[in-house]
């Protein structure tokens, strides 16, 4: 099975020899690939949803690989012990979903060492949670499938300082690296807020003022980030 773009990117970040958690596994797919390709020795895959587990129970069952991958129906990381993993990926939910799993189970996270993290949305929400409880963004990525960008932020405990609002929703750690993807993710977000905009400009109302007001500075930030990744 070849993995997806953002799937993929993903189980990059996944040090080898570790033993981990995909916890909204879904279809199974990542511990599948982590344990075909010897990433991971063992990993546990959890899902909130029996119907959705279910698809991780055939697929695995389907690749003989039972002994190595166990399948959990639970919420977050209640499912897990203390200790017993080493690296969770939590991919495909909204930050807010993300950051309140990890905020649920303290007991199990701060015995974690490594969190792959795949917010779908909200991605400015998560790393204000993740920088105001503890945790040091390491690393950062970006996969793209079509026109979508997907950010994949890498977590340890510790302590993080943003400088800037703006590095909350254009993470730190693409600034500094200038990943690739950078450009084309900073015009997809521009493409986003101009369609707002847009809208409002139609719309020609006082009562949408300051949100136009917003949007517009919105837009003078992410020219400021461009200038910095393109001048440095
Ligand atoms: C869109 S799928 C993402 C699947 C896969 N992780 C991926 O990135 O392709 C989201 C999955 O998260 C599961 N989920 C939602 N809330 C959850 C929670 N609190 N704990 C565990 N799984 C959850 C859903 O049932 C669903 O299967």
């Amino acid at each position: 099975m070849d993995l997806s773009n953002r799937l993929l990117e993903i189980t990059k970040f996944v040090p080898k020899g570790s033993v981990v958690a995909d916890i909204g596994t879904d279809h199974g797919y990542i511990p599948v690939y982590l344990v075909e390709k010897e990433i991971s020795e063992r990993v546990i895959a959890s899902d909130i949803s029996p119907a959705s587990l279910e698809k991780t129970v055939e697929y695995v069952n389907r690749m003989k690989l039972q002994d190595k991958i166990q399948t959990r129906v639970g919420d977050g990381l209640k499912v897990l012990k203390p200790a017993e993993v080493d690296t969770v990926i939590i991919a495909g939910m909204g930050g807010i979903l993300i950051s309140n799993i990890l905020e649920e189970s303290r007991e199990v996270t701060d015995t974690i060492d490594t969190f792959i993290l795949q917010p779908m949305v909200a991605s400015y929400e998560l790393r204000k949670y993740l920088t105001a409880n503890g945790f040091k963004i390491v690393e950062e990525s970006l996969a793209k499938e079509g026109r979508r960008l997907y950010e994949i932020i890498i977590v340890k405990r510790g302590e993080e300082i943003i400088a800037k609002d703006i590095y909350y929703e254009i993470g730190p750690r693409l600034i500094e690296k200038k990943h690739p993807l950078l450009k084309d993710f900073i015009a997809w977000k521009k493409q986003e807020v101009e369609d707002i905009i847009r809208k409002l400009e139609e719309a020609s109302i006082e009562r949408v003022r300051d949100r136009y007001e917003d949007m517009k500075k919105k837009i003078a930030e992410y020219e400021e980030v461009e200038r910095k990744i393109e001048g440095s």
